[in-house]
């Protein structure tokens, strides 16, 4: 079932997320709405929050027009270690439409998370991959690409987004 994302700003989008205790089939069916919802948009993450709900939980497919799909659900996923190497992407985000800037992240990081059938996983991301855990991670921190900008930009970026969330909520 496709879930109305959240636009920025709102308020549940700058919350912490809580951690997920027990994976039960309400949460897998919570993630597979989430898939289908980030697929719909078309977007290639999405984090629990966007869709108002406070929970540490990410999907992510960055395989994007060639190749077969690799949907990929993580309950709690953290951050285990970040290279010192660092890569710049132009982001965006589902809830930020239609808007892109630069973001310099590590190049690469280790993640570690509980899989729908809660199995502990560990998995090394480059690329894009990275960047995207990394960018749907910090949304469960309450944190947006934006804060990654200096406060000029983000402001920018977050005046026009209120505008564009008025005019959708009018239309
Ligand atoms: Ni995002």
């Amino acid at each position: 079932m496709l879930k109305p994302i959240l636009i920025h700003p709102d308020p549940r989008l700058k919350k912490a997320c809580a951690p997920i205790d027990d994976i039960s089939d309400a949460l897998r069916t919570l993630a597979d709405d989430m898939l289908e919802t980030m697929y719909d948009a078309p977007g290639i993450g999405l984090a629990a929050p966007q869709i108002g709900v406070l929970s540490r939980l990410i999907v992510m497919d960055c395989v994007k027009d060639e190749g077969d799909p690799e949907p990929t659900v993580m309950f709690n996923p953290e951050i285990l270690a970040s290279s010192d190497d660092t890569n710049v992407y132009e982001e965006g985000c589902l809830s930020i439409p239609d808007q892109f800037a630069e973001v310099t992240r590590p190049k690469e990081v280790r993640v570690g998370w509980i899989d729908e059938n809660g199995n502990p996983q560990e998995k090394d991301f480059d690329g894009l991959w990275a960047t995207c855990a990394q960018h749907e991670i910090d949304h469960l921190n309450g944190k947006l690409f934006i804060d990654h900008l200096g406060p000029m930009k983000r402001q920018m970026m977050t005046r026009k987004s209120q505008k564009l969330k008025r005019e959708l909520a009018r239309s």
